[in-house]
């Protein structure tokens, strides 16, 4: 493989939720060419809107010039579909946490994307073994796991498959580097390092607020005064969204174990559609998103 096709230079998103234009955003600010693709219009109309958003915080902050700023948002393209697959060299997907939807979506673009072509998911639990068993060739699949705000959390979690080649660890190490991330590497296990210690604090608190131990604003002022951390484990879960949380400990729960049972105050949260943050009420209420 030649050093061109080996640099990441053209990159497809596939998803443009949170995570999805949040990366698109640190991909064009490193100054890749990104299409940036959602089956849902709405959902890609918001996405651009965010990344609009979210450089302009950093003008505002003098972390990003206005020039850069136009620089970057003319990398990204908005797209309906993923016929760019067929000239990326990275595509990731930041789709929802169903094996189903992602094991269809790898097995439709990895036979779109160029030979050299680095497959990413982004998945926050999943088997990026069995995505990866999808694919036309696994060799190529890779763990790229992002955190919430992606434009300003440093960390990558790169997870390694069974089916990852050296080759592909290298590459994705290397894109880390590029768009300004500090990765860490761990072994494809179910939650990976991440999630499964970070989804346990949220479940902790959630299962602390139903025993009556302290209200929610209390809780999260014990882990942010107590113990430093920059939001509580419930402020948090409202960020992540709280059907995403209890996807992981389902998943968990199931490949895991009992300590990942969700707690019945979650499950009821999602049933009524408090989703946190997004859907403008969790375990606190935001009447700026409220729907
Ligand atoms: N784009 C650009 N800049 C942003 C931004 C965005 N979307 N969101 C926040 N910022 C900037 C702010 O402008 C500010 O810049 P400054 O330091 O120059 O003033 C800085 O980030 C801090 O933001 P704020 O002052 O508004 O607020 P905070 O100091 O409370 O920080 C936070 C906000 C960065 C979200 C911080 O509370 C935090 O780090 N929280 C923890 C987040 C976390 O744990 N994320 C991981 C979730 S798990 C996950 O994503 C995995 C998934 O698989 C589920």
């Amino acid at each position: 493989m030649s050093d061109v096709q080996n640099t990441v230079n053209t990159v497809l998103v596939v998803g443009a939720g949170t995570m999805g234009n949040g990366i698109a955003q640190v991909c064009a600010q490193a100054g890749m060419t990104v299409t940036l693709t959602d089956v849902s219009p709405a959902v890609l109309e918001r996405g651009m809107q965010n990344i609009g958003k979210s450089l302009s915080k950093l003008v505002e902050k003098g972390k990003l010039d206005g020039a850069a700023k136009d620089a970057t948002l003319g990398r990204i393209a908005a797209a309906g579909d993923t016929s760019a697959a067929a000239g990326a060299d990275l595509i990731v997907e930041a789709i929802p946490e169903r094996m189903e939807l992602k094991v269809a979506l790898f097995r439709e673009l990895s036979a779109k994307a160029p030979a050299h072509a680095l497959l990413g998911t982004n998945t926050s639990s999943l088997s990026v073994t069995e995505i990866a068993g999808a694919a036309t060739d696994p060799s190529r699949v890779i763990g790229l796991h992002f955190f919430n705000p992606v434009p300003v959390m440093e960390l990558l979690e790169i997870v390694r498959g069974l089916t990852t080649s050296e080759a592909t660890l290298d590459r994705a190490q290397a894109f880390a580097t590029a768009i300004g991330k500090k990765a860490i590497v761990v072994k494809d296990f179910p939650g990976f390092a991440t999630s499964r210690l970070g989804v346990m604090l949220g479940c902790e608190a959630i299962r602390m607020l139903e025993q009556g131990v302290a209200s929610a604003a209390d809780i999260d002022t014990a882990m942010k005064l107590g113990y430093r951390h920059p939001m509580g484990p419930l402020e948090l879960t409202d960020l992540v969204g709280l059907d995403v949380r209890l996807a992981i400990l389902d998943h968990l729960h199931r490949e895991v174990g009992e300590q990942f049972r969700a707690p019945a105050l979650l499950r009821q949260m999602v049933r009524a559609g408090y989703l946190g943050r997004k859907s403008g009420r969790g375990f606190y209420e935001y009447p700026d998103t409220k729907k």
